[in-house]
């Protein structure tokens, strides 16, 4: 979602809308604004594009020249013009837009409505509007300060009060917020490119603190109401690379955004004991898991990709026969789907056509569908019987990165809550997963230091014609994947074998100088990756590795090169090693030339068969 907010002395609806454009690429599915006007707090939004919001303005605008506005990307709630932003509560007289998400919003709104507050909308963010209401007795800082002290989660928030229309009031707390400072106006955005038309000078909160915000001055403090004080940041980006918050494409910010992908679809799902997994959002029953005897998971391009270690995930955890199917084939081979046949679709954009057939197909069947998807509302989501939200937040390049490895973490909480329902799993195993389940932002982070390392392989591959991608069990899954990648930005031919395979019959194309990327994370495999690794290397091949740390000593022995990425447990590898395959497939594309967000032919939503 993006978060803009205006106090100073001119119109703010034009300021709130233009910041709002510039926001458009983190959410898009309904947009609103309140200001301030001479009738009091007024509120408008409407559902869709930007565009529906400003025709709806056109005829009446609000005039008033303090507001805040938000352009959403659902999460709780799907998009309509109800559970649009800003957000109020019964009293009118507060009004809220919030980016994140509440953690324990039913139980708070739980207890608002035993106080009698009545709600309208199905948002978390709702709750912060009557929560806030409730809180305040006649000082709007400290009512936010004790609202937020009851929400888990994360967010940013902009908050106005019609009793205090002096002052605009900003949260931050794991959500990103800036605060732009002018003359005699100042502004808050989730983003810069929100503010960065009227100033250059913003202060960049971190959690646990707020702003407050008049026409002539920004005070600064921790949610807990001690005063602090910051540099400010002089952003010196055009509004290209703003967008990109820096990053030269938004295939390398949103590979850099994974770690925070990974802890944002974790959240909430994971008990605090760190001792099972619980789906809340699942409404099926835990009979009807009992009964399940075969899953299909249906999906197409990076997403089946994610499926096929959704595949080992499921069956090795909950003991259940797992069949991958791409889309486009399944409806068209009359699979056997019966009642006890659990359908898994995958879908970063729940818009994919043939996915949705596929759907439509096991559903007439009279199967179960579960989808897991990064689009709250969409069309796979709507027609889906359960749905498991990969908070991966908007992604734009046409390659698909941190939806991929959301998805990977989707299939790993639905594998543990399987097995936990299923009783397939001892608990010192389960915790021994959640352990390392928690890990892995922290771990994706240090292979994401190592990424020049990753450049200079890129550059010296990039000149050949084509390669291969070797690995065993879900390391034959993450080299998929990874060819997958490089094709899509790179155009450069290759080919992901299943390691054992190559001898028969791949194996023919190996020649002089040809690159290989050998998958070896699985400690049970390693030394047959490696004989097939010296199969390759008899015939010429230039193989880097990439190696889990453990036994990269015995796998530099073997091979020309070696990227090594964190221990970790081998279920779980592919969440690791499929980014350092990122960085070479972007690198690569960059070294080409190409234009890596836009790939030649391809497009980030198909909604054609
Ligand atoms: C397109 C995109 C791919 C994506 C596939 C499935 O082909 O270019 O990156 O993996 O569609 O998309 P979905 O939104 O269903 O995950």
């Amino acid at each position: 979602c993006g978060i803009v907010g205006y106090i100073g002395n001119r119109g703010s609806q034009e300021i709130l809308l233009e910041g709002l454009k510039k926001l458009e690429y983190r959410g898009y599915d309904s947009a609103g604004i309140a200001v301030f006007t001479d009738k009091g707090l007024e509120i408008k939004k409407s559902k869709g594009r930007l565009a529906m919001l400003e025709d709806k303005l056109k005829g009446e605008p609000l005039e008033g020249s303090v507001g805040i506005g938000h352009t959403r990307w659902a999460t709780h709630g799907k998009p309509s013009d109800v559970n649009s932003h800003p957000h109020t509560d019964n009293s009118l007289k507060f009004s809220v837009v919030h980016n994140g998400i509440v953690e324990n919003y039913l139980d708070l709104k739980d207890e608002l409505i035993a106080k009698g507050h009545v709600f309208v909308s199905e948002t978390d963010t709702e709750v912060i509007s009557h929560l806030v209401a409730d809180e305040y007795n006649g000082n709007i800082v400290e009512a936010v300060q004790r609202a937020v002290k009851r929400m888990r989660g994360a967010f940013a928030l902009g908050v106005l009060t019609e009793y205090e229309p002096e002052r605009l009031v900003a949260v931050r707390f794991a959500s990103p917020l800036v605060i732009g400072i002018g003359e005699g106006e100042n502004f808050i955005g989730s983003d810069i490119p929100a503010i960065l038309e009227h100033t250059r000078n913003v202060y960049i909160l971190n959690d646990g603190e707020m702003a407050v915000l008049t026409r002539n001055g920004v005070e600064l403090m921790t949610t807990d109401g001690d005063t602090i004080s910051k540099e400010i940041f002089h952003v010196d980006w055009d509004l290209v690379t703003a967008e990109k918050a820096g990053f030269d494409h938004f295939m390398l910010k949103e590979i850099y955004e994974q770690p925070k992908a990974y802890r944002d679809t974790m959240l909430g799902r994971i008990a605090d004991d760190g001792k099972s997994v619980h789906l809340k959002e699942l409404s099926m029953t835990d009979d009807y898991i009992r009964s399940i005897r075969k899953i299909h998971i249906v999906a197409c391009g990076t997403a089946y990709h994610a499926g096929l270690v959704g595949k080992s995930v499921i069956e090795t955890l909950a003991r259940i026969p797992v069949e991958n199917d791409v889309a486009s084939e399944y409806r068209y081979r009359s699979p056997i789907i019966t009642p006890d046949t659990l359908v898994i679709v995958v879908s970063q954009s729940g818009e994919t056509a043939d996915t949705l057939a596929a759907l439509r197909e096991a559903q007439k069947n009279g199967a179960r569908v579960l989808a897991i998807t990064n689009v709250v509302g969409s069309s796979v989501a709507r027609e889906a019987n359960d749905v498991i939200t990969t908070w991966a937040g908007p992604e734009i390049a046409v390659a698909s990165t941190k939806a991929y490895t959301s998805q990977l973490i989707a299939f790993y909480l639905l594998g543990l809550h399987l097995a936990r329902v299923a009783g397939t799993q001892e608990q010192a195993a389960v915790e021994e997963i959640i352990a390392g389940l928690h890990a892995l932002p922290e771990q994706v982070e240090s292979i994401l230091e190592q990424a020049l390392l990753l450049k200079q392989v890129a550059e010296s591959m990039a000149h050949h014609k084509s390669l291969f991608f070797i690995g065993r069990g879900v390391d034959y899954a993450v080299a998929q994947e990874g060819s997958l990648k490089l094709k899509e930005i790179s155009y450069i031919h290759s080919e992901a074998y299943a390691a054992g395979e190559l001898k028969h019959g791949t194996l023919a194309l190996i020649e002089d100088g040809v690159p290989v990327i050998a998958l070896v994370t699985q400690e049970l495999l390693y030394e047959k990756t490696l004989s097939n690794i010296k199969e390759v290397k008899a015939r010429g091949a230039h193989v880097l590795a990439v190696a889990n740390s453990g036994f990269e000593d015995e796998v530099a022995k073997s091979v020309d090169e070696v990227f090594s990425i964190p221990k970790t447990l081998p279920i779980l590898s592919p969440a690791l090693a499929v980014v350092p395959l990122q960085l070479l497939s972007y690198y690569a594309s960059l070294a080409l030339g190409h234009d890596v967000d836009k790939p030649r032919n391809l497009a980030k939503s198909v909604t054609v068969e």
